[in-house]
């Protein structure tokens, strides 16, 4: 107020991502590994459909992606809404494929029997199938299914286990693995850490946690990076007993054994995971010993949720994901109300998913 009445008024801010990259930059975060990946995506734009396009965020991410290079948008929601919104805020996304599934009649009724023949089984009827691919979680995966799109984003408005049922009915878990589940990458000043299941396993079992370590060891080497993992609990190498250690305690053992190749120790407290002094001097013997954890495996989905949430919030850290791992073909969903920053780094993750889809990988 004092700069107005002095007529030295602060300078609207025009461009919030440049402002926001400033700001990261400022406190120092380490945007090495993000745009590493964004220029990775744009050696091979991927389609990507966006399954809550009448929105403003996912239009303006639309349009980053657009103008970088970075993919091509496939734009799914309500016709009207999507382009009263590209004329308003004067976007240049008018050459994009827009899809209405309440007037795609001949894709849905396609879709309908796609839907049914996966579901048949599973108790859904033919009327429902018709009915389920007016949603477009339903018609975004189906299209990643028919690869008539290489990735979907969705779950900007709605809760992620909404969100993510229909992709687990049509697409499903790649082969070979059990349970997919989620991965934050945790930027902060010092290097990259990576988080998980922070999305999807309410309570896995052993056998899951085992499952999800070998699944997050993947996905750090997908961003280049060697992970070293850290099973979490709240006791050290024995030192406390109960259900969670045990599970913990054994999902390591197992996870050893299954991923020789993996740097892989546990159970320890998170403090104990990060901390090398503290590592050195009471756990010596452990494969962490010398440089510490840049992955944390945590035992169930509330403490995984709680602690990036918290770093997102206080922890000067920005938080990217989540990256959900173990799916057939890329799907990745959005945390709820993410920035249009967040939406453009889960593009450019959806992107390379797809092109190392298409390698094989
Ligand atoms: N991995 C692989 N397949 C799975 C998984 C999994 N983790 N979970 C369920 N499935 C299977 C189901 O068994 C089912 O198989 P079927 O085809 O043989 O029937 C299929 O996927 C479809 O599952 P649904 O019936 O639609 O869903 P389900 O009731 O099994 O619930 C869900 C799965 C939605 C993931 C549930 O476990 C859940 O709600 N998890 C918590 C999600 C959450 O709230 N996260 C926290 C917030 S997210 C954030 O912070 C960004």
């Amino acid at each position: 107020k004092a700069a107005m009445e002095s007529g030295v008024a602060r300078k609207p801010i025009e461009n919030w991502e440049a402002y926001h990259q400033e700001l990261l930059t400022r406190i120092g975060i380490d945007q090495k590994l993000m745009n590493r990946i964004i220029s990775q995506a744009k050696q091979d734009p991927k389609r990507v459909v966006f399954a809550e396009a009448d929105h403003i965020k996912i239009l303006k991410a639309a349009q980053v992606v657009k103008d970088q290079k970075i993919a091509t948008p496939i734009l799914l929601g309500n016709r009207k809404k999507i382009e009263r919104i590209i004329q308003e805020n004067n976007l240049d996304l008018g050459d994009s494929l827009i899809l209405d599934t309440y007037e795609e009649d001949e894709r849905r009724e396609r879709y309908a029997q796609v839907l049914f023949e996966k579901r048949k089984r599973k108790g859904l009827s033919m009327f429902e199938s018709r009915r389920l691919v007016r949603d477009r979680n339903y018609f975004g995966s189906i299209m990643v299914e028919l690869n008539e799109a290489d990735a979907l984003i969705s779950g900007l408005t709605r809760d992620y286990s909404k969100t993510i049922s229909p992709a687990l009915q049509v697409i499903g878990v790649e082969e070979g693995i059990n349970k997919v589940a989620g991965m934050y990458i945790i930027l902060s000043k010092k290097e990259p850490y990576f988080f998980a299941d922070t999305t999807v396993n309410v309570n896995p079992t052993t056998e899951e946690l085992c499952d999800i370590i070998g699944l997050t060891a993947r996905a750090v080497r997908f961003f280049d990076t060697e992970p070293r993992i850290a099973v979490l609990s709240y006791s050290n190498f024995g030192s406390n007993n109960g259900p969670f250690p045990e599970k913990a305690r054994l999902a390591t053992e197992m996870a050893k054994e299954r991923y020789p190749h993996v740097l892989i120790d546990g159970e320890m407290q998170a403090n104990t995971a990060l901390n090398t002094a503290l590592l050195r001097e009471h756990y010596p013997f452990s494969e962490l010993a010398e440089k510490g954890a840049n992955t944390l495996v945590f035992p169930d989905l509330t403490s995984g949720n709680i602690a990036y949430k918290l770093l997102q919030e206080i922890g000067g850290a920005e938080a990217i994901g989540p990256v959900l791992m173990g799916m057939r073909k890329p799907v990745h969903i959005l945390q709820l109300g993410s920035s249009i920053r967040e939406i453009v780094n889960m593009v450019a993750i959806a992107v390379v998913d797809a092109q190392n889809y298409n390698k094989g990988l």
